[in-house]
């Protein structure tokens, strides 16, 4: 029959998860970061990944605007967008962790929601929610593409922070908070990420 699938039967295999982390030395995750456009989400996932890299972890990233040039490449910025595009994105995170990687997703991802619904397709020790909390002022001050001024200009619509809105989680595993004027650099960021991580093992 056509639409949903139905008489689908999940196969187990004998090479577990468990048995990956074991090859790999590392448990794996999903550090999932989110904030407004411009609040340094890549930089921040980049150093992440350099500083586990460093220490022997293998990590993958998976940023929003990266993976809309592929497997979301069909999605735009209406809400049932950005909500599939974080579905999708957080499906392939916990195929990434159950293959024992840690997995760095950083997309805007502005609806509670859709990041709850991500954070319900893992244990809870293995999904690691990242509040880049940046003043929406910082953000469209550093403009680094450009795209808030053509987002007040109106020539963007539906842009996050401006026409479009950002729901700042209620309570996630770390909040990184940046002011004007005082800001962190990308590794000093990603290192309060990895003791977090050495902390909770
Ligand atoms: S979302 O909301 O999680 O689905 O967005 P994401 O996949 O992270 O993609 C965000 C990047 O797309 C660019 N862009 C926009 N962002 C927000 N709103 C609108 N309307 C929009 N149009 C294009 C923008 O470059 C975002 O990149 P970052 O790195 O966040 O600045």
């Amino acid at each position: 029959t056509v639409g949903k699938a139905t008489n689908i039967v999940w196969h187990k295999c004998s090479v577990e998860k468990c048995d990956r982390q074991g090859l790999l030395e590392q448990k794996g995750c999903v550090i999932w970061i989110t904030g407004l456009s411009g609040s340094g989400k890549s930089t921040l996932a980049c150093a992440l990944s350099r500083g586990l890299h460093e220490r022997g972890k293998l990590t993958y990233i998976l940023d929003g605007d990266n993976v809309r040039h592929g497997l979301n490449s069909d999605l735009g910025f209406k809400a049932e967008d950005r909500a599939e595009n974080i579905r999708r994105i957080g499906e392939v995170a916990k195929l990434f962790a159950d293959a024992g990687i840690i997995c760095i997703a950083s997309l805007i991802s502005p609806y509670r929601k859709d990041r709850d619904a991500c954070r319900a397709l893992l244990p809870e020790r293995d999904f690691i929610e990242v509040f880049l909390d940046v003043p929406l002022e910082v953000c469209e001050a550093r403009d680094p593409k450009g795209l808030y001024k053509l987002a007040r200009s109106g020539k963007i619509k539906g842009f996050t922070g401006i026409d479009d809105p950002y729901e700042p989680p209620v309570s996630c595993e770390i909040v990184l908070r940046q002011k004007a004027g005082i800001c962190f650099p990308p590794c000093a960021m990603a290192e309060t990420v990895i003791s977090y991580l050495e902390e909770k093992s």
